[in-house]
């Protein structure tokens, strides 16, 4: 009744921000609100429901949600019936949640990361109730059996282990997505066979750290177990996973990625920094030298296998020196790619509160510095592809070019010209052409 659009299907906009568990949380919600009877739109302009999937694990994405939402206030007074909502990372830290109530007053529903299940609870309240507010502390157990609608036909996302126990010291995520539980070896092959089964190609498993998958669980099950039987489910063509902390990197592990045949070659292992001064103030629990070792370790099991990680430029108390630790690390291990990010002071980590905070322009030169040597080394990287013949799985038309899109077992990304039909197909492609983050070629 206090629905403006009852004639009509009611349409949602979702906005997700932030790492691959929020874009699979909206999967997940995109499937509870399609059960309910909405549809999603592209346009804010034109829906119901406007949710906000959101990041907290640096400053720029929260900042984002305060500018956005702020400005969906016009909407909201042309259209009361409008519901905004915002769920994600942000609402699940108790300061940031009392700030967004402060600063959002026109906001009708907020949620967390542990109770995404109860959405059709909370959005029937929220038609009525003036604001609905629901945030738990942690999840108890797993809760099974949600619907998806995935933003892929040929490529799934698929939870193995929620939250993180690492507490690494400039790091949210513990704080938004709590303690590490694992999904249970046979709930996840229902899925992973379900996925097969409507003719997904590929999956990639999900943890902030898949390394400890298991460890929790009555029947002690290990990543590389678990690795091992997904690789058996018929039409599952690919297995990835991320994301690997260096620590708890296993030999049983490193055979896996070198037996399994279904399982790719390409391993996220986030290095963080290349200083062991600044690593230890992290609390990574892992030197320079073992991360150098690690990584000969893996290519020597695995000589084909990419390696990309994730750096952090002007952690508190780093100095040139420490900077200059983490570039000849770069230059040591040669990925083939990086993300690289500003240091970001997160409220209620210990980081946060460390002395010497490295003052925002030197952070900058620096990051500048490192993207200039990690994009050679990228470029170098695909160059030494040129001519070789990858097996792609094709899983999307390029936007600007109306080319095939796919990427090779190694993960990267290849265009090439070819028919329609060939999605969710592999195909043996010879490269031609290579740039810092895409290849082009020619089918073989
Ligand atoms: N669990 C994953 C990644 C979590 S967040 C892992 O441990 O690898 C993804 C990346 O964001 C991290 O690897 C780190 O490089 C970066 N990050 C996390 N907190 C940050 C902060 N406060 N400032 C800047 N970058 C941060
Ligand atoms: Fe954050 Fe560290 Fe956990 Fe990754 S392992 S999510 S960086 S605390
Ligand atoms: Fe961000 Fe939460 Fe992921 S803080 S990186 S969306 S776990």
């Amino acid at each position: 009744m206090s629905h403006i659009n009852t004639n009509q299907q009611r349409k949602f906009y979702l906005k997700t921000l932030g790492c691959q568990m929020n874009e699979h949380d909206s999967e997940v919600i995109a499937g509870i609100l399609a059960r309910l009877g909405y549809v999603q739109t592209e346009e804010c302009t034109e829906a119901d429901l406007i949710l906000y999937n959101t990041c907290s694990v640096r400053e720029n994405p929260e900042r984002k949600v305060y500018g956005q939402i702020t400005s969906l206030k016009q909407l909201k007074d042309k259209n009361p019936g409008l519901l905004i909502g915002i769920c994600g990372c942000m609402p699940q830290q108790k300061e940031e949640l009392e700030k967004l109530l402060a600063r959002l007053p026109h906001v009708d529903l907020i949620f967390g990361t542990h109770n995404i299940h109860r959405l059709p609870e909370l959005l029937e309240r929220a038609q009525t109730e003036e604001r609905v507010v629901e945030v738990w502390d942690d999840s108890q157990e797993v809760v099974e059996d949600l619907p998806a609608i995935r933003a892929n036909k040929f490529k799934a996302f698929v939870n193995v282990i929620y939250g993180c126990n690492n507490f690494c010291s400039y790091c949210v995520v513990p704080y938004t997505r709590g303690r590490e539980r694992s999904r249970s070896p046979k709930d996840i092959l229902k899925e992973v066979r379900r996925l097969a089964d409507e003719g997904y190609k590929e999956v990639t498993l999900l943890g902030q750290n898949v390394n400890t998958y298991g460890a929790d669980l009555d029947e002690k099950t290990s990543f590389a177990e678990l690795l091992s039987l997904i690789n058996d489910v018929p039409g599952v063509e690919r297995i990835r996973f991320t994301t690997s902390h260096p620590k708890d990197m296993q030999d049983e592990l490193i055979e896996a990625i070198a037996n399994l045949p279904k399982v790719c070659e390409h391993l996220h292992l986030p290095v963080q920094t290349g200083s062991d001064r600044i690593l230890k103030l992290m609390n990574r629990h892992y030197t320079s030298a073992y991360y150098l070792d690690l990584v000969a370790k893996i290519r020597e099991a695995v000589p084909e296998i990419n390696l990309t990680t994730d750096l952090i430029v002007g952690f508190p108390g780093e100095t040139e020196e420490d900077f200059q630790d983490t570039l000849r690390l770069v230059e040591a291990v040669r990925f083939s790619s990086a993300f690289t990010f500003i240091y970001s002071p997160r409220p209620g980590t210990p980081a946060a509160k460390m002395a010497d905070q490295v003052p925002e322009d030197v952070k900058k030169e620096r990051v500048y510095r490192l993207i200039d040597l990690q994009n050679r080394i990228s470029l170098e990287y695909m160059q030494a592809q040129l001519g070789k013949t990858e097996e792609v799985l094709v899983d999307e038309l390029a936007a600007k070019t109306g080319e095939l899109s796919g990427r090779t077992r190694t993960n990267k990304q290849v265009l090439f010209s070819g028919p329609s039909d060939l999605l969710g197909k592999l195909v043996q492609v010879k490269i031609t052409e290579a740039k810092t983050w895409s290849l082009r070629g020619v089918m073989a």
